[in-house]
């Protein structure tokens, strides 16, 4: 979290319009233009399209042997799988041509004391060509833990078929694009066309582990390996439903917060001292409970001051996205949302307004039974997520006015704390009409005969803050997944059409980068937008 608080320095500006913009040219374009056909499919594409359909079950076997290594980066044990499988990729991209660098980043400390090597992260890169862009591309190689036993259909290491549907630990987070990036440009070589770009490529391994030592590793490669880099685009998010293709501009950022409250010097039995002491764990409570209502606003004051009103044509962009509201409910299996009757209103509440969760209260009894006991110290666990124009800063300022104001009307002898448990992390949003976008929603077009949505997501990641803040220039989010794939999950899986299309969709863009004729300049709002 601790680097992206630099990239608040920022331009004002809301992407309200920019998305507005972004939403309605689609609509209209998506009857309109000509790259929807297929016969206007480029020449090149359209070999390469068939290629990519004919070598399916190649891709399948490829996919296959990368989910079989079992990367898993949160096990010390599994460290010699995470390491087999970057050289796996490593392999595979010298099979291709690249100049491959397998670059050591340290040793990571676990809380036994046990200390292991971090795994290497792969720097490849493939032509030097000044008359091409450059094109970096980030993924990551290892993967959540998962056993059969957490409820798996079957091995989860093992690749299953069913339904066209591709089931393992991996599949669409991350092996799963990963790959389509290497079929796409193997496609190229195999056609004998030129590549379009310089491709570049960051693939770390320690993604679902907090990615630990990229940080380091990537600032001090600003003027080096980054240098000539042009755009960045990351495969690692998914479609917002199951059916239609979509290009994300923005994530929400974080502010995560850690309120103690102490009373004595030890737990106590609550039959003998309950009732004549001052109970935290009820001081705790009732503090949380000041932070929303019953409707899920935030009591905040001053938490909405940096958010944009709302237009008045506004909810029409989100009209505009495909989106069931009644899907989205029965996947996250609640009986009510909280719009249960607008799909905008749902989907702003996700991207473009802040969420204060409350996540759990440390040190209060929580185990099966009744242990009947008055906890000395609790520490309650909320966060907020931060969207444009808001500063992890100007947040963290409001939040603790507002808790030390509401902790003296309580009047209790108990001592109170609050903290961040990290620096917080400000929202990301992009233009979502730079020429890499553009190129992009050309790719999408050609591949499943629509424009993608133009959407962002509720979460945050990372490498995107860092790839823009190290490269300053445009970072795409591509997904390939869609929003059923279940990363993390049991039974993670990625569609069959999904990864072909996908892999489609990414010798497009790759062929439209190509095609772009103007400079990428370091664009001033993309450093960092609101
Ligand atoms: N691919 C995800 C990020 C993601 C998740 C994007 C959901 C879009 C929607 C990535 O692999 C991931 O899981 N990141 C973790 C990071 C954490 C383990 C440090 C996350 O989001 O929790
Ligand atoms: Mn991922
Ligand atoms: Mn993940």
């Amino acid at each position: 979290m601790a680097d992206s608080k630099k990239s608040t320095e920022s331009q004002k500006k809301s992407t309200t319009d920019a998305t507005k913009k972004a939403s309605t040219d689609s609509q209209k374009k998506s009857t309109t233009d000509a790259s929807l056909l297929p016969e206007n499919l480029p020449e090149p594409l359209q070999n390469i399209f068939q290629l990519i359909d004919i070598n399916k079950d190649r891709y399948i076997s490829a996919l296959r042997e990368a989910v079989g290594i079992r990367s898993i980066s949160a096990w010390p044990e599994a460290r010699a799988e995470v390491v087999r499988m970057v050289t796996w990729a490593g392999t595979k991209l010298r099979e291709l041509g690249f100049e491959v660098e397998l670059r050591k980043i340290g040793d990571q400390t676990f809380e036994d004391g046990t200390v292991l090597a971090l795994p290497p992260v792969i720097f490849a890169s493939l032509g030097f060509d000044n008359r091409k862009k450059t094109l970096l591309i980030y993924g990551h190689l290892d993967v959540q833990p998962a056993r059969k036993e957490d409820g798996w259909d079957s091995d989860p290491f093992l690749l299953s078929e069913c339904h066209g549907q591709l089931f393992g630990r991996g599949a669409t987070d991350d092996k799963g694009p990963v790959l389509g990036w290497l079929h796409a440009i193997e496609c190229y070589q195999a056609m004998k066309l030129d590549l379009p770009v310089n491709i570049k490529f960051v693939l770390e391994a320690m993604e679902e582990s907090g990615s630990e030592g990229l940080d380091d590793l990537l600032k001090a490669q600003k003027d080096k390996f980054l240098k000539n880099v042009d755009l960045v685009c990351i495969s690692d998010n998914y479609w917002l439903g199951k059916n239609k293709p979509c290009l994300t501009y923005g994530l929400r950022g974080l502010c995560y917060f850690f309120l103690e409250v102490e009373g004595g010097i030890k737990d106590l039995h609550s039959g003998v001292f309950g009732g004549a002491v001052h109970e935290p764990m009820a001081d705790l409570i009732w503090l949380l409970d000041q932070l929303t209502d019953q409707d899920g606003n935030i009591l905040v004051p001053g938490i909405m001051d940096d958010v944009p009103e709302e237009t008045s044509d506004e909810q029409e962009l989100y009209d505009a996205i495909e989106f069931s509201l009644d899907d989205f409910r029965r996947e996250i299996g609640v009986c009510q949302l909280r719009f249960p009757q607008s799909k905008a209103k749902t989907l702003m509440h996700r991207w473009r307004y802040p969420a204060l969760s409350i996540h759990g209260i440390q040190g209060c009894f929580s185990d099966p039974g009744a242990k009947t006991v008055i906890p000395r110290k609790v520490i309650g666990k909320f966060s907020i997520r931060l969207v444009p124009n808001q500063t992890p800063d100007q947040v963290e300022k409001v939040v603790m006015a507002y808790i030390k104001e509401k902790w003296e009307t309580r009047k209790s002898p108990n001592s109170m704390k609050i903290y961040l448990a990290d620096d917080g992390v400000p929202a990301w949003t992009t233009n979502p009409f730079h020429p890499s976008y553009k190129a992009a929603r050309t790719a999408v077009g050609y591949v499943f005969h629509t424009f993608p949505d133009m959407i962002r997501e509720g979460g945050y990641m990372n490498q995107v803050l860092l790839l823009q803040e190290t490269t300053k220039k445009n970072v795409l989010l591509l997904p390939m997944g869609a929003s059923d794939d279940g990363a993390h999950s049991q039974n993670e899986k990625i569609d069959i059409r999904n990864y072909i299309e996908g892999t489609k969709v990414m010798a497009a863009y790759l062929y439209e980068v190509g095609q772009i004729t103007e400079p990428l300049e370091e664009a001033k709002e993309e450093v960092r937008c609101s």
